[in-house]
């Protein structure tokens, strides 16, 4: 079968080649999943160029242990070789025997990719334990079965679980527009906080507003931190994310107000949030790191039936309904991730032709 893979890690896509790669074999528990359309996420790119691994190397739990990156409950990280991506659709084909995995023949599933090398989203079959494979409804199309836990259980889990923000105030956020971003807005509307959405281009900042956000700063027009200060009425707000990093990061934590919140969830500039020390120790304020998968890892099953209930509620409902822009082929994979990079929109895979 064809799946994208990487035999090593570079800071380009020189590593990633469309491979002829074994059909997997199923262990028992296990579905093999005919996979119809996948996400591509900014995080599957951190995987190609070895930017968690690098990250893992240098946490002091794996200090010179060369050979086995781990994250904090012992699972290994994915490494080169592997095959790439970490969500997406797919009918199930076959099944390795258990209860469970024999309920899930023939049903069209979200699935979740493991850690393990083989494991990856981005091939015609993908082989995977029944938990990792939910059964949609028809109402869920396949875009959004291609996107359903990362992005949807993020915005849900870092507004909602990490920093519950109450109805009223604000939550600052940046890349306002991505995907990820629009869910936080639309949330907003629903829970009753207040959204300020950053984003790079003014051109973005109209659709945001129609969304719901109360208010978009553009940064190629306007000064972030000033804007935050018009808006809150000198202020500030309570609580932010951010996923771009650098210079932004410390912007955003210059506009909390005292005791205020920022979790940091991802590093789209590439570069690490410049921290105001000073003006955090004057505020008081409070900074967090958040990664999806150890915190789901570090959650009791009942916790995460919970979240996984509500978050399949607010797609229902549209809050966390997501929608892919462009299509590509798995050949086509160059292209692609040009596109994914360029913030047009999201883009998808497509291994069924549709
Ligand atoms: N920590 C976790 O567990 C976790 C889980 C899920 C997602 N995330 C992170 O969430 C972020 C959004 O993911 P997504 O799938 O929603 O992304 P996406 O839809 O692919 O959108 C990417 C967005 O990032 C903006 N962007 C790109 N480079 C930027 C830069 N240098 N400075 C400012 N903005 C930039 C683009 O905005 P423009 O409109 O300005 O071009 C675009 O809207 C990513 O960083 C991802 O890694 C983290």
């Amino acid at each position: 079968m064809k799946a994208l893979t990487v035999d090593r890690h570079a800071d380009d896509f020189s590593c990633v080649k469309l491979s002829d790669v074994e059909r997997p074999v199923l262990r028992s528990g296990q579905v093999l999943v005919r996979m119809s359309a996948s996400a591509i996420n900014p995080s599957d790119f951190n995987v190609i160029h070895g930017r968690y691994l690098q990250a893992l190397q240098r946490a002091v739990w794996n200090y010179q242990k060369p050979t086995s990156y781990l994250l904090p409950r012992g699972q290994p990280l994915k490494r080169a070789p592997c095959t790439l991506g970490s969500e997406g659709v797919g009918v199930v084909e076959a099944v390795g025997g258990g209860l469970f995995a024999r309920r899930l023949l023939g049903r069209r599933v979200a699935v979740v990719a493991a850690d393990s090398p083989e494991s990856g989203t981005w091939a015609e079959y993908l082989a995977v334990d029944a938990n990792r494979a939910l059964p949609l409804p028809k109402d869920i199309d396949d875009a959004q079965g291609a996107m359903f836990f990362i992005n949807p259980m993020t915005a849900y889990i870092l507004t909602r679980e990490v920093l519950r923000v109450p109805r009223g105030e604000y939550l600052l956020q940046t890349a306002g527009g991505s995907a990820l971003g629009r869910m936080v807005v639309r949330l907003g509307r629903r829970f009753g906080f207040r959204t300020i959405s950053i984003v790079r281009r003014v051109e973005r900042a109209a659709e945001l507003r129609r969304l719901g956000s109360d208010a978009v700063i553009a940064t190629d027009s306007e000064d972030a931190f000033t804007r935050v200060a018009e808006i809150t009425g000198g202020a500030g707000v309570g609580y932010a994310i951010d996923s771009v990093g650098g210079q932004l990061g410390g912007e955003v934590l210059r506009c909390l107000s005292p005791r205020g919140r920022l979790v940091c969830y991802g590093t789209l500039s590439q570069q690490n949030t410049v921290l105001p020390v000073r003006e955090m120790m004057m505020s008081l304020a409070s900074i967090q790191g958040f990664y999806l998968g150890n915190w789901l890892a570090s959650q009791s099953k009942w916790k995460l039936f919970s979240v996984l209930h509500n978050v399949r509620k607010l797609i229902g409902t549209g809050e966390l309904r997501a929608s892919a822009e462009r299509q590509f082929n798995l050949s086509d994979y160059e292209t692609a991730f040009a596109y994914a990079r360029s913030g047009a929109g999201k883009a998808l895979f497509r291994m069924d032709g549709g």
